[in-house]
């Protein structure tokens, strides 16, 4: 890659909190964020594949530690928080990836599949934006999203002003 992007783009010494991040979005997220210099913390219902991720990002020689959570349970989004602020003592980066695809039709679902999917995709992102707003709140700092258009092309016309 080129080095003017990397530097631009570089995250030494950031933290990444991730959801979703034992498999797909999630663990390539996490990669791609530990390889540009985060430290991880891996959050994951699946603990045999969030122990794989952590290996994976292990290998390339980032720092990362896991922690088996229920993004639907506000109480687990807040552990995983934490867990995030004992290790590392901050929170610059929260991605949230843990999400579930209806497995039946619209017209088959149950009342169940549809709470379950407003608890997972609805409530586990809602609960993830509040944990990762309080912990930029608490270190008196915060911006926009990482993945917002704006940002990107911020961060781009700095490395690239001719692009600008
Ligand atoms: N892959 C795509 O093209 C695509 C496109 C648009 C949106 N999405 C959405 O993005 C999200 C991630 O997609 P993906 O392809 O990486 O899916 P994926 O199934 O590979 O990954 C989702 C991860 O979330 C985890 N998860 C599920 N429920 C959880 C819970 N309650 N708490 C914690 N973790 C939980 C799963 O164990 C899994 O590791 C999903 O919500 C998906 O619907 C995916």
């Amino acid at each position: 890659m080129h080095e003017e992007l990397i530097e631009a783009f570089a995250l030494d010494g950031r933290v990444a909190v991730i959801t979703g991040a034992a498999s797909g979005i999630g663990r390539e997220t996490a990669r791609m964020l530990a390889q540009a210099g985060a430290t991880v913390v891996l959050g994951d219902v699946d603990q045999e594949g969030l122990a794989a991720a952590q290996s994976l990002i292990e290998e390339i020689g980032a720092g990362a530690i896991s922690h088996a959570i229920d993004v639907s349970k506000r109480a687990d989004v807040e552990s995983i928080a934490d867990c995030a602020l004992e290790a590392y003592g901050q929170i610059d980066i929260w991605v949230n990836c843990a999400g579930i695809l209806p497995k039946t039709s619209m017209l088959d679902a149950t009342e169940s599949d549809l709470d379950r999917g407003i608890a997972v995709n609805l409530k586990g992102v809602y609960w993830g934006c509040v944990e990762a707003g309080r912990a930029m709140k608490d270190a008196g700092r915060g911006g926009p999203s990482s993945t917002s258009r704006r940002a990107v092309a911020s961060r781009l016309s700095r490395a690239f002003p001719s692009i600008a």
